[in-house]
């Protein structure tokens, strides 16, 4: 049998310095010890979505070095599927990040062997994606490659959730795939702004609920915008036109490190949709995750098995 989630995207070896502050140019700052450990958008969402009990797998591609054997080494500690976790072509992309007393972090990639995962890859792959329910995607392999998923999934009905992160221009066919389109408010603004200068209107407290309107004139069948502590927004259009908006709400929680919680949450969500959750209901079990998320150092390592987020986030 199938995959409920198969993630299609990236895996990197984040190195990870705690500063009081980030550096301005030209500046130096002293940090912490560094940590190594395994990231990746979607090396993240597919440790998230295993580590909760979910049928995994993960199309990704590392080098041939000890941060691709760390990545490898905690997919299958999570219970992801690794046989199309491929080898080769770069060193594993790396991602440097520094993380401030808020727990916010700055990110820098270099995306390594994430580039090197061709529309080629895709198809050799193609029966994996067929039996799987859902596939999530984001945008640290090349552009090509994430319309080669989409456009395949829609051949087989596999459902496309798809996280625009970091922000590019996307093909309308590879938008109008997506199902949902999940944003944080940054990924938002940039996919509304389109570089025609328009402003999506401001900032009042509905600006979310008009960036879901928005965004779904553009083609996806739903939208869900992360809030960060407010929790998310989930947006769907009814076959007969009229949008439905629905505020979910996060627990509160002391953030630590935010570092791959957007991460956790979209793994999470398309594990619950895999499984025939509706798409209001994966959101509030997805915000438990997130938030459980915060409240540990790093991203993979932060992620909660189900009996973890029972204790510590009850529905
Ligand atoms: O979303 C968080 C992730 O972004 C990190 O794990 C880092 O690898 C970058 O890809
Ligand atoms: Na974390």
């Amino acid at each position: 049998s199938g995959y409920d989630l198969l993630v299609v995207g990236s895996a990197n070896a984040d190195l990870v310095i705690g500063v009081e502050r980030r550096p301005a140019a030209g500046e130096t700052v002293l940090g912490t010890d560094l940590v190594t450990s395994p990231g990746g958008k979607g090396a993240n969402q597919a440790a998230a979505a295993a580590r909760l009990g979910a049928r995994t797998g993960l199309l990704a591609r590392v080098g041939d070095d000890a941060h691709g054997r760390m990545l490898r080494e905690a997919q299958r500690e999570a219970g992801t599927d690794t046989s199309t976790l491929l080898v080769g072509g770069a060193p594993t992309g790396v991602a440097l990040i520094t993380v401030d007393p808020a727990g916010d972090n700055s990110i820098v990639v270099s995306p390594g062997a994430n580039a090197r995962l061709t529309p080629e890859d895709v198809a050799a792959a193609e029966a994996s994606l067929a039996a799987a329910a859902v596939v999530s995607l984001q945008l640290e392999i090349p552009l090509e490659t994430v319309a080669a998923v989409a456009r395949a999934a829609s051949g087989t009905g596999t459902r496309v959730v798809l996280n625009p992160s970091p922000p590019a221009p996307l093909p309308d066919d590879v938008l109008a795939a997506a199902d949902p389109l999940v944003v944080n408010e940054h990924e938002a603004r940039y996919l509304l702004d389109d570089g025609a200068g328009s402003d999506d209107g401001g900032d009042g407290d509905d600006a979310p609920e008009r960036w879901a309107a928005a965004l779904l004139e553009r083609g996806p069948r739903s939208v869900v915008i992360t809030l960060g502590a407010a929790g998310a927004l989930v947006a769907e259009r009814a076959p007969d036109g009229p949008v439905r908006t629905v505020r979910v709400a996060s627990p509160a929680v002391r953030a630590v490190d935010t570092t791959g919680a957007g991460d956790a949450f979209t793994g999470a969500l398309g594990w619950r949709l895999g499984r025939g959750s509706g798409l209001e209901e994966a959101v509030r079990f997805a915000v438990r995750v997130g938030a459980a998320a915060v409240t540990r150092a790093g991203a993979q390592e932060s992620y909660p098995n189900a009996q973890e987020l029972e204790k510590e986030f009850p529905a």
